[in-house]
């Protein structure tokens, strides 16, 4: 957008600051349920609410415990959850991610059953499933590793395809892999869920900011780290190239990560390529203002909404956050 500034004051901002109403009249950035995605980690069990220590008032869920949560989030108004499993037994195969009944296939069965209407939103990646905690196949030789993009493409379809059988709803690879999103947009079609979404994680950057989250998914690399895969968070315009490459291989919605740190790119990505656009507030993100928030330090509620208006303002059209829920009941 140009804005032409007149030579001569023709206009005094602060008459349109005077008191709420005009405020609201004016306003902008609209933050609403509609547009937040709440995740989840599902465990198998019955009853488990397993607090996560770094993320208060995170839980690993038991399926049953998941869904009494999910029936108090459609309530709350939000139409759609985010899923992340950990599995009973790990491998070097990555085999729960795919499993019949592995766990988010357990989970997605079960609410589909009892609130069809709610979406679910199922994040594909092969981290939690790994004995090594890597987001694809590892490769071995003479004490290097390596990851097998190519051979990993295939699990990443196979576990996507599993989870549209079940019914999810929409597909979120955040593995990193290249050539995933155009794997799993094929895998889908030959198997009549040509109207299933792909949102993919297309710029995900390897960020400290996951640390809580691995602690929650148990799905800290057991060696190395990330950043073979994941993006330089020095890099801008790689971002936008991750995103046209998405793009071109049938990405629906494409996604910035983290939030906060990256407002500039969620910015650069919807005026460049105009697409629907999601951005995850991270585990870091939520942990950080929480822990400030139960010292008495910052006003909680205040620091989240405005977070979240900022990442909406820079241009965000879906927010995955860990505060979906108490920002809904906010909103009431
Ligand atoms: C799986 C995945 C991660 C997150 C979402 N999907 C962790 C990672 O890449 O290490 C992070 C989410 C968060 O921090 O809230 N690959």
């Amino acid at each position: 957008m140009n804005f032409e500034i007149p030579s001569f004051p023709v206009s005094r901002p602060r008459r349109l600051r005077q008191n709420e109403a005009i405020r609201t009249l004016v306003r902008e950035t609209h933050l609403e349920k509609t547009q937040l995605v709440m995740p989840y980690f599902v465990r198998s069990g019955k009853k488990l609410r397993i607090p996560i220590q770094a993320m208060p008032g995170n839980y690993q869920l038991s399926p049953d415990e998941l869904l009494k949560e999910a029936t108090k989030v459609q309530q709350s108004g939000i139409k759609a959850i985010l899923l992340f499993g950990i599995p009973e037994k790990k491998d070097e195969m990555a085999s729960g991610a795919y499993a019949d009944d592995g766990i988010i296939q357990q989970a997605i069965k079960l609410l589909k059953k009892e609130l069809p209407d709610l979406l679910i939103i199922t994040d594909v990646c092969l981290c939690e499933y790994m004995s090594h905690g890597h987001c694809g196949i590892v490769k071995k030789s003479k004490g290097n590793w390596n990851i097998d993009n190519d051979s990993s493409l295939k699990l990443l379809a196979k576990t996507s395809l599993s989870y549209a059988h079940v019914g999810a709803d929409i597909i979120a690879p955040s593995d990193m892999m290249d050539g995933r999103v155009q794997a799993i947009r094929q895998v889908l079609d030959e198997n009549g869920f040509e109207n299933t979404p792909i949102m993919s994680y297309a710029a995900k950057f390897a960020s400290a900011f996951y640390g809580p989250f691995r602690q929650a998914a148990e799905s800290a690399p057991q060696f190395g780290d990330r950043r073979s895969y994941q993006m330089d968070s020095a890099n801008a315009l790689e971002s936008l190239r991750e995103v046209a490459l998405d793009i071109q291989e049938g990405a629906d919605i494409v996604m910035v990560k983290p939030a906060l740190p990256c407002l500039d790119l969620i910015y650069k990505v919807k005026t460049t390529f105009g697409y629907p656009t999601a951005a995850y507030s991270v585990s870091a993100e939520y942990s950080m203002i929480k822990a400030a928030g139960e010292k008495g330090w910052i006003d909680e509620k205040a620091i989240i909404l405005e977070s979240l208006t900022a990442i909406r303002r820079a241009g965000a059209d879906i927010i995955i956050t860990y505060s979906a829920v108490d920002v809904a009941n906010w909103l009431k």
